[in-house]
């Protein structure tokens, strides 16, 4: 097990994010050791589909520690992470009588987790949390940093708190079940930690990513991995690699939290390469492709995947990148897995869309760009010339088939 130990400083707090295999079969004692022995009842948030996945073990071993446990359903998807549903989560807790000694647990996604996050934050103006995260995007990103919200129909993530967890438990068995998109759509955020943090943590991602191979995914329990030359039990292959993965899930916590141990509320007055605003790399192209396609055809992880490639290709264009550290760029995001298609989106559209995109400041988009992998910079929109955009936008969408 790898454990990652995040600091709070603006609000004097800390807690510890643990990384391994079979660690949902140990979360009533580690909930319990992180939470102490006054709480007493466990409010479980999750969907159907993780609940019949997971769901069983978890409430098991809460019980043997001497948790009182009750769970809510909550409906799957991104366009139940919402205002109604959390209203039910809300009338669910009191209903159970939840009170401020007691902790909501998310299990699930990102999807579950903002919105379980989002209602211990506001009930009881604010109860105990604890992350079990079980998509890749939840685990190396969503779940750490303590952001929590829900969206509204006039976009996504409007309405929200900072709230950090106490505990974040990531069983890496979980992603055996993952399907493959999800898993592509979570390697793609990895890969845009890398680029903007930290070369090694880049070249890591990219190293793992090459014992693995996406496009063959067929949602088999064993991670995608190609066939290996060395060890020809198949065990023993996926424990090894069950351990690789650990390091490099707890790499990215480290990184993330490391970022948000500086900048926990995303100051809209820094643009050092430090703050968190560097982990919007890629987001401004990924936002407008998710909006101009009415938010069907990507998973937000694979919009981000083109979005730094366009980011990457702009920072080229722009004399600030390399062709050789541009081409490390595509490589990785190649071996994410396959993207949706692309090539038939109007640009112009998509720069509109850009225009109008929340991270926007006084109508400024700030743009995150790369110098080299692992060191980025933060540009106005204003100094960036719309031919520019266009032609890294043509470049990187008509390319790929
Ligand atoms: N709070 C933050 O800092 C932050 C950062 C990034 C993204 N997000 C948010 O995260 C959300 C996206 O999260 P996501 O990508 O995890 O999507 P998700 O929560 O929708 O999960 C994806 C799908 O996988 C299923 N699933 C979950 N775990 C599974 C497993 N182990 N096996 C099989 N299926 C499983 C889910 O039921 C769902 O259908 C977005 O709402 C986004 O805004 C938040
Ligand atoms: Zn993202």
């Amino acid at each position: 097990m790898e454990q990652v130990h995040v600091e709070v400083p603006a609000r004097g707090a800390s807690y510890e994010i643990k990384v391994g295999s079979g660690l949902l079969d140990q979360a009533g004692s580690e909930v319990r050791a992180a939470l102490g022995g006054k709480t007493q009842r466990v409010a479980l948030i999750t969907n159907k589909r993780v609940f019949d996945l997971f769901g069983a073990p978890v409430v098991r071993s809460l019980r043997r520690s001497g948790f009182e446990v009750c769970k809510w359903l909550m409906k799957e998807g991104e366009r139940h992470k919402s205002i109604r549903s959390l209203e039910q989560a809300l009338n669910f807790f009191n209903q159970v009588g939840l009170e401020r000694n007691d902790v909501v647990i998310a299990l699930g996604g990102g999807v579950v987790g903002d919105l379980a996050g989002f209602a211990a934050a506001t009930y009881l103006r604010g109860i105990d949390f604890v992350q079990l995260p079980t998509t890749l995007l939840a685990q190396i990103d969503s779940s750490v940093g303590g952001k929590t919200g829900v969206n509204l129909a006039g976009g996504k993530n409007l309405v929200g708190s900072f709230h950090q967890p106490r505990l974040v438990l990531i069983d890496v068995d979980t992603l055996r079940t993952l399907p493959r998109r999800e898993l592509t759509a979570g390697w793609c955020e990895a890969v845009k930690q890398g680029a903007v943090g930290d070369r090694k943590l880049f070249e890591e991602t990219v190293r793992l990513l090459g014992s693995i191979d996406l496009s063959l995914w067929n949602g088999s329990v064993d991670f995608g991995l190609r066939k290996n030359r060395v060890t020809t039990r198949k065990g023993a292959q996926t424990e090894v690699y069950a351990t690789h993965l650990t390091a490099i899930i707890a790499a990215h916590c480290h990184f993330k939290a490391s970022i948000v141990a500086g900048d926990e509320r995303e100051s809209i007055d820094r643009d050092d390469r430090r703050s968190r605003r560097i982990l919007n790399f890629g987001h401004t192209t990924a936002h407008a492709l998710e909006s101009v396609t009415g938010y069907r055809r990507f998973r937000h992880g694979e919009a981000v995947g083109y979005g730094i490639l366009v980011a990457g290709a702009l920072s080229k264009n722009l004399g600030m990148l390399s062709s050789g550290e541009l081409e490390l760029l595509r490589d990785a995001v190649a071996a994410c897995g396959p993207l949706p298609r692309a090539n038939d989106i109007d640009i112009s559209r998509l720069m509109r869309a850009m225009k109008s995109d929340k991270k926007s400041v006084a109508g400024q988009i700030k743009w995150v760009l790369l110098e080299k992998i692992g060191s980025a910079r933060i540009v106005d929109g204003n100094q960036i010339e719309p031919l520019a955009l266009r032609a890294s936008l043509r470049e990187v969408l008509r390319a790929r088939k």
